[in-house]
C-alpha cells in the first residue's frame, strides 16, 4: 500500500512513519512544511529506506498537492500536519485557522479530485484518515466540582450534563474544594499562592473515571480555544465530504500524547528539560488540569489498525485509560529523574565519575573525555551543586485563558470493535520518554535552537 502521510516530520507524524516503515511493507511519502514543529532528524532511521520519501509543501498550496498526488499515486492519506499547540492558537489563532481549517479543505479536495481519477476497485478502497483530538469534545466535569442538579441549573447543565451524561458526579464519593477554579470561566489571575493551596487540598483527590462520564464518538462538540474549534471544524469539513460527496473518509480523536521526539514546549518535554536544565518546572493554575495520558507508539498503532480495518465514515476515539492531574505529571517526572539522575551535591569541577543517565552516548568515549563532557554538560544544564528534589523546581503560575479541566476518553469502540488496546502504562511509558529524552540532548539542543525559545505563550493581551 502506498501512503500519503502529511505532517509527517512532526512528533506523532514522524512516530507513525518510523512504525510504517519498521511493522509493514506500505510506502510512504511525508508531505510536510517543516514549520518549527516538523523535523526531519525525527526521521534520521528510516531517510535512506527506499520506501520512504519526503515533499516540502504546505497542505494549503493546490497546485503542489495536486502534483504529489499525480506523482505518488496514493492508496490512502492519513492527514496529521496541523498547528497543534493550544497557547500557540490563544496568541496567533490566523495559523491555526489557515493550516487546520483551510488546510485540511485543501487537502479533502485535492484527494476527491485524484480520488475520482481512480479505476473503480481502487477508488472503493481508497480511504482519507483524519487525525483528530479530543480536545473538540470540550471538558467533562471534573472530580473537584460541585454536584450539578441538572434541573435546577439549567446553564450549568447545559454545558456539563449535555455532552456526557451517562453517569451523574457522586457528591460524596469526591472531594468538593471550594476554591476550585469555576469549571466554565477559568480565569487568567489564578495567583500562585492560592493556586498552590488548592493543589494541596486537592492532592489526595484521584480521578474518578468509574463515576464522571468520559468522551465517545457521541459527544457534542464543545471545543474551547482556537486551536480545538480549527480542529472540531476540520473534523466537521471531513464528515460533510463523506455525506455530500461520499468521499470515504475515517476520522480518530485521541488524548493527550507523550513520547520520544516531543517538541519541548508541550508539558511532558518541557519538564523533563526545564528540569535537567535546573530551571522552574511552571505549572498553570493548581495544576488539577486532568489528561488522559496515551504513549505514541500506541497511538500510531491505533492509527493504521483504523485506517486498515475501520468503517468507512466511522469515528474511533483514541485514549490510554490514563487520568492524570498535570501536578501528578510533574511530580512522576521528578521522582524518575530523581532516581535516574539525582540533583548532585558536588560541583562540576568535583566530578570524577560520569553520572547515571547522563549522555549515555559517551560511553565508548575515554575516561577524560568522558568526564570533560560531563562537566560541560552539568554547566549547561546548570545542574551543579544543586541539591534535593527536582519537585523543589515546581512553581505555579497564572493559568492559560479558557483552559478545559478534565479530558478523558471511553475507548470501548476501537477495543471491541479493532481489538486495539494501549501496551504501555503510564508509568512503563514515562520512563522510556524520560530515558529518551536523557539518551537524546543533542536532538533536544538542535530543536531547542530554532525558532522555540521555550517562552511563555498563551496568555493573552
Ligand atoms: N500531540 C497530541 O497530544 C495530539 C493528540 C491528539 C491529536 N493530535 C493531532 O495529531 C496531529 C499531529 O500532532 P503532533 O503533536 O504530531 O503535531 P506537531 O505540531 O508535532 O506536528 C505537526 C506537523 O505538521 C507540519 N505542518 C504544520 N503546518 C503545515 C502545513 N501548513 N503544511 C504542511 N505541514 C504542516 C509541521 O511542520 C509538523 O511537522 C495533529 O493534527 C494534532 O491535532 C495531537
Amino acid at each position: 500500500m502506498k501512503l500519503l502521510i502529511t505532517g509527517g516530520a512532526g512528533f506523532i507524524g514522524s512516530a507513525l512513519i518510523r512504525y510504517l516503515i519498521e511493522h509493514t511493507d506500505d510506502t510512504v511519502v511525508n508531505v510536510d512544511k517543516l514549520t518549527y514543529a516538523g523535523n526531519l532528524e525525527s526521521l534520521l532511521e528510516v531517510s535512506d529506506n527506499p520506501r520512504y520519501s519526503f515533499v516540502q509543501i504546505d497542505i494549503c498550496e493546490r497546485a503542489a498537492l495536486d502534483q504529489v498526488f499525480t506523482t505518488h499515486q496514493p492508496d490512502a492519506v492519513m492527514h496529521l500536519a496541523a498547528a497543534s499547540h493550544v497557547d500557540r492558537s490563544i496568541d496567533g489563532p490566523a495559523e491555526f485557522i489557515q493550516t487546520n481549517i483551510v488546510g485540511t479543505y485543501t487537502m479533502l479536495e485535492a484527494a476527491r479530485a485524484y480520488w475520482n481519477t481512480l479505476p473503480e476497485p481502487r477508488k472503493i478502497a481508497f480511504r482519507f484518515h483524519h487525525i483528530s483530538t479530543d480536545e473538540v469534545y470540550g471538558d467533562l466535569p471534573h472530580p473537584n466540582d460541585e454536584p450539578v442538579d441538572c434541573h435546577v441549573a439549567p446553564l450549568l447543565a447545559e454545558t456539563r450534563c449535555d455532552t456526557a451524561n451517562e453517569a451523574p458526579i457522586i457528591a460524596n464519593e469526591a472531594p468538593v474544594i471550594a476554591s476550585t477554579p469555576p469549571i466554565i470561566a477559568s480565569t487568567p489571575s489564578v495567583i500562585a499562592s492560592a493556586a498552590k493551596q488548592s493543589t494541596e487540598q486537592t492532592a489526595t483527590a484521584t480521578p474518578r473515571s468509574d463515576v464522571l462520564p468520559l468522551f465517545t464518538e457521541e459527544t457534542s462538540y464543545a471545543p474551547s480555544s482556537p486551536y480545538s474549534a480549527s480542529k472540531a471544524s476540520s473534523d466537521h469539513l471531513v464528515r460533510a465530504w463523506l455525506r455530500t460527496y461520499g468521499f470515504p473518509t475515517l476520522i480518530t480523536n485521541c488524548s493527550n500524547n507523550y513520547g520520544p521526539y516531543q517538541f519541548p514546549e508541550k508539558l511532558i518535554p518541557l519538564v523533563i528539560l526545564n528540569a535537567l536544565a535546573g530551571k522552574l518546572l511552571p505549572i498553570y493554575g493548581a495544576g488539577d488540569q486532568i489528561r488522559d495520558w496515551l504513549y505514541v507508539e500506541d497511538h500510531v498503532r491505533a492509527l493504521y489498525t483504523v485506517l486498515i480495518q475501520g468503517t468507512v465514515g466511522a469515528t474511533y476515539n483514541i485514549g490510554g485509560h490514563n487520568e492524570k492531574r498535570n501536578i501528578e505529571v510533574v511530580e512522576a517526572i521528578c521522582a524518575i529523574l530523581d532516581e535516574l539522575v539525582p540533583r548532585i551535591s558536588v560541583k562540576a569541577d568535583d566530578i570524577s565519575q560520569p553520572a547515571v543517565g547522563l549522555k549515555t552516548d559517551l560511553q565508548e568515549q575515554s575516561p577524560h573525555a568522558r568526564i570533560v563532557d560531563l562537566k560541560t554538560n552539568l554547566q549547561e544544564q546548570s545542574i551543579s551543586a544543586q541539591v534535593g528534589s527536582y519537585k523543589d523546581l515546581i512553581t505555579y503560575v497564572a493559568d492559560r485563558p479558557g483552559h478545559d479541566r478534565r479530558y478523558a476518553i471511553d475507548a470501548s469502540k476501537i477495543q471491541h470493535e479493532l481489538g486495539w488496546t494501549p501496551a504501555e502504562t503510564f508509568a512503563s511509558g514515562l520512563r522510556k520518554t524520560v530515558q529518551w529524552y536523557l539518551d537524546n540532548h543533542v536532538w533536544c539542543q538542535r530543536v531547542q535552537d530554532g525558532s522555540y525559545q521555550a517562552q511563555r505563550l498563551g496568555i493573552t493581551t
